[in-house]
């Protein structure tokens, strides 16, 4: 049962947007809020090998300074690892007028393409083309032209990759059919704090009026949605009572109704929510969409709680063709689910039972952790470098909160592995 308070990190998903979007900057960027996490060490060790300065002022505030950034091939070995490198792509056809990337990487649920983010680029004016593995992008006259763009797709990451690239375009952008998540209006107002002209971010129409130059300055990114989603589920999941402190509650608001849904109170104030978990779980139906909808990154960890609640509830995935992997694992703990290509059907009423699993993503990752501390006996989970990807110091906040977890290291690997073992 998890009990006490927890303090939210910065957003992953607008951080690794914000970073790459340094680069349009001719000046020093203060970042504060900035997750330590291993998908931001990453791509701030891609900034740096492009000779940006990166200077840590303390754990969570750093300073990006590109204003001597030369153009350069992007370090590709780096690239492949994550997901946000393609952000990479919009910031050098922006800046440069030139990018050479690898394909991006990232968690595994199925076919994630990039045509919509090459749509875009290329109605800005550039040249691009995908052989071998890697993304060739440049423009004539090395600046981009502002246009009209209508996404075929609702997709957060070409929203925020036209974004970066179309703020020092020639002319006005507008994307259509734009995502509204809160981190796309966080990239935007960073970018505004920085000098450029973006308005309409967090609907579904972005006009962007290109600037000559953006300038150095400070700012604060958002606290991680999903991050204060999974406590919260974790919180419910084991029947504890958690104050979950540094969000912005109407950023939950879709997951606190869930929640209430279950049976769980769910109380708001202006930057916490206290929740406090239900001796009986209710089922409840979810279907995953694009924000303001349920997030697909929330829909593992309510998996988790759901095998726990009384009844039969269905989760449909509305964004990814294969996001249900880790239900296997829930079933080595005995859960009893099913699943039926985009749909899971869990029964519920499980006594969940400790087993080695692992994560096989990050957000299923951080569902096996919820299961294992809502099961009996001891449960070890693999490939935990998926988690390490997104949350802060998850080990020391979930222990600070009662739990009894521990990261274990094998010395006698070959590759260093560690599991996460919790009682
Ligand atoms: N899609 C296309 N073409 C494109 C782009 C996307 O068909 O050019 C499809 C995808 O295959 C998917 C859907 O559109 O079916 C939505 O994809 P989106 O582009 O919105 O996702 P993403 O940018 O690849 C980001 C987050 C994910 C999060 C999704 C949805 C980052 C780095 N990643 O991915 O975060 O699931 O948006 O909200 O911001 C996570 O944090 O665990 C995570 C996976």
């Amino acid at each position: 049962m998890l009990r006490g308070e927890v303090e939210i990190s910065g957003a992953k998903n607008a951080a690794v947007a914000i970073i790459p979007a340094a680069l349009m900057v001719d000046g020093v960027c203060r970042i504060e809020n900035m997750p330590q996490i291993s998908d931001t060490d990453m791509l701030l060790t891609i900034l740096s090998e492009l000779g940006a300065k990166v200077n840590y002022i303390n754990h969570s505030t750093i300073e990006i300074d590109c204003s001597k950034v030369r153009y350069q091939d992007a370090p590709y070995d780096l690239m492949r690892k994550i997901r946000a490198s393609y952000y990479l792509i919009g910031a050098m056809l922006g800046r440069f007028g030139s990018a050479k990337t690898t394909m991006p990487g990232g968690c595994n649920f199925g076919v994630r393409p990039i045509d919509q983010h090459i749509k875009g680029m290329t109605a800005l004016g550039a040249n691009v083309e995908v052989k071998n593995g890697f993304v060739y992008a440049d423009v004539a006259g090395g600046r981009l032209h502002g246009t009209r763009i209508y996404l075929d797709k609702v997709s957060v990451g070409a929203t925020m990759n036209i974004l970066i690239a179309a703020v020092m375009a020639q002319g006005r952008t507008i994307i259509e059919n734009a995502a509204r998540e809160p981190h796309i209006v966080d990239l935007a107002n960073f970018l505004n704090s920085m000098g450029a002209d973006v308005r309409g971010a967090g609907t579904d129409t972005i006009k962007i009026n290109g600037v000559e130059k953006l300038h150095g300055g400070t700012y604060a990114i958002i606290p991680d949605q999903i991050e204060a989603g999974t406590y919260m589920v974790a919180a419910a999941a084991t029947g504890g009572e958690v104050l979950v402190k540094n969000v912005i509650p109407r950023h939950l608001e879709c997951i606190s109704a869930k929640l209430r849904e279950t049976g769980t109170i769910v109380q708001e104030y202006e930057d916490s929510i206290l929740v406090k978990g239900a001796s009986t779980l209710r089922k409840v139906n979810i279907k995953t969409l694009p924000y303001p909808g349920f997030p697909t990154d929330m829909q593992p960890q309510m998996g988790a709680l759901l095998c726990l609640a009384e009844g039969t509830s269905v989760i449909t995935e509305g964004i990814y063709d294969n996001r249900f992997k880790y239900v296997s694992e829930l079933r080595k703990m005995g859960a009893e689910a099913h699943v039926d290509g985009r749909v899971a059907v869990i029964e519920g009423g499980a006594k969940l039972s400790g087993a080695p699993v692992q994560a096989c993503d990050l957000r299923a990752g951080a569902a096996m952790v919820i299961a294992g501390l809502c099961a009996n006996g001891v449960t070890e989970i693999e490939d935990i470098h998926y988690i390490e990807r997104g949350y802060e110091n998850f080990v020391d906040k979930l222990r600070s909160l009662g739990a009894d977890i521990r990261l274990v290291s094998f010395e006698d690997s070959c590759s260093g592995a560690e599991i996460l073992s919790i009682s």
